[in-house]
């Protein structure tokens, strides 16, 4: 098995995305909708995986997180206290020449309209505005009135949602600090330069937690955290050489924070924030009481009162999904074929195992294949292939990363055993029929790490 040493690229990541059915441009029919997309099949069972994951870590295996599902839009006041009308905003300026927008922080990550070699502002001909701070929360209205007093966002963050039910969970879950909060949901930013497939979207699934501590207690849970999330993404087979942590220093962090770090990733853009982790002190429980005039605030048993001090681990679905399949996307040659391979971990594949007769028109064959597959399928997401050369299947579940395959041959019928096809070694063995559900409940929870080299 030889690796071809090509680098990915986002455009080999969208493209497999596209022929496989992960993602696909969303709105296509009418000529898209500028960085927005929609999930197909695999890239469904992909996010439900990543998100599952997440829930499992962060609340089902902790007694100290809770779960909350709160509303995407909240009352504007919600927005005001958090700072978000005044401040959420980046700078941005137009082209009067080539009529595009640009990220003024961010021109050298951009390329001029007339010519893409260059930066906006590079040309003679580039004719830019003065920077103005353009606000990224999306407005809609409630009710039938469209007037100022309907106004409301769509949120952009969940974490908001977060803040104004601490004192229903924590009187109701009866939580005291430390614990936490956690939440997954749909969040929305009209960001002025979308793009990098889902690195940079305009809608994306967050999973933020938000964790209450005692004020001394803050900066050495910061320091927990950011170590459990690190952590976390290597679990997911992410490998350690495309991983790493950077600070950000006093003029890059959010107006809220004491302390920011990044989990980065090597994405083929260069290194890229994957999630964030952020001590984001008693700011959002202090602006929340000032607002509302409910208190949000701990009284310990000995009557002493404090406003809880929080950090904040916050990332989305779609940052993850896209480093998932660049760790994971190799192509090499086996013999004398070349196959895509997705080499994800398998508790993150969308499918676990497929299972393929040999010879389908073989009753014997046909028959004990499909009785296997439904017996499966009660447990794992399996699929049953009996379409075209054994080869053409097999490659077939490479490309989407099945990390097994289960063949039903001609000795299937003389002794009830079936051959198991491993994705990354590309092994075989024979197991037992009768053994098959035992031995895949097995395999995936053992412990797994992407063979590819650093
Ligand atoms: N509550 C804090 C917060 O929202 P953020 O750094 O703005 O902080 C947190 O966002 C995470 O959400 C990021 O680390 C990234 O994983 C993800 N994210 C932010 N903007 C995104 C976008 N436009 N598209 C995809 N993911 C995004």
């Amino acid at each position: 098995m030889a690796e071809t040493a090509q680098p990915v690229t986002m455009d080999t990541i969208v493209s497999l995305c596209r022929r496989r059915g992960f993602v696909f441009p969303s709105s296509e029919i009418y000529g898209g909708l500028g960085s927005t997309y929609d999930y197909g099949h695999y890239g469904v069972l992909t996010k439900n995986n990543i998100r599952s994951l997440w829930f499992r870590a962060m609340v089902q295996e902790r007694d100290d997180i809770v779960a909350l599902d709160s509303a995407i839009i909240l009352n504007p006041s919600v927005w005001e206290a958090s700072g978000h009308v005044a401040g959420f905003t980046d700078p941005l300026v137009d082209c009067r020449t080539c009529k595009l927008r640009f990220r003024a922080d961010q021109l050298e990550l951009a390329s001029c309209g007339r010519k893409p070699s260059k930066r906006p502002g590079e040309t003679p001909d580039c004719d830019l505005t003065e920077p103005r701070q353009f606000n990224l929360m999306f407005e809609t209205h409630v009710g039938a009135l469209q007037d100022e007093s309907s106004l409301a966002y769509l949120r952009p963050e969940t974490a908001q949602g977060i803040f104004i039910n601490f004192k229903n969970v924590a009187q109701l879950a009866r939580r005291k600090p430390p614990f936490g909060i956690a939440q997954v949901g749909k969040s929305f930013r009209n960001e002025i330069t979308p793009g990098n497939f889902l690195f940079r979207v305009r809608e994306f699934e967050q999973m933020e937690m938000e964790f209450f501590v005692p004020p001394a207690d803050a900066t050495q849970w910061f320091g927990y955290w950011l170590d459990q999330r690190l952590d976390w993404h290597r679990s997911l087979g992410l490998r350690e050489s495309n991983l790493r942590i950077r600070e950000h220093d006093e003029r890059e962090r959010s107006h809220y924070s004491s302390a920011t770090s990044d989990i980065e990733y090597l994405y083929p853009i260069g290194w890229q924030e994957l999630e964030g982790v952020a001590n984001r002190g008693e700011y959002d429980l202090t602006q929340h009481t000032q607002n509302s005039g409910t208190k949000l605030e701990w009284i310990d048993p000995d009557g002493n009162r404090y406003t809880p001090h929080v950090i904040e681990p916050a990332v989305s679905i779609e940052r993850i999904f896209v480093a998932l399949l660049c760790d994971a996307y190799h192509e090499e040659v086996v013999g004398d074929r070349e196959r895509v391979v997705l080499r994800l971990h398998p508790k993150v594949a969308p499918v676990k195992a497929a299972i393929l007769p040999l010879v389908p028109r073989d009753e014997g064959m046909a028959t004990r294949a499909r009785a296997l597959y439904e017996e499966l399928r009660r447990h794992h997401v399996v699929e049953h292939d009996d379409s075209g050369q054994i080869g053409r299947r097999y490659r077939r579940q490479d490309e989407i990363g099945t990390p097994w395959a289960f063949t039903f041959d001609e000795q299937t019928l003389e002794d009830e055993t079936v051959t198991v096809r491993d994705r990354d070694s590309l092994a075989q063995k024979r197991l037992p029929i009768s053994g098959v559900r035992a031995w895949l409940d097995d395999a995936l929870e053992r412990d797994w790490s992407s063979p590819s080299s650093d």
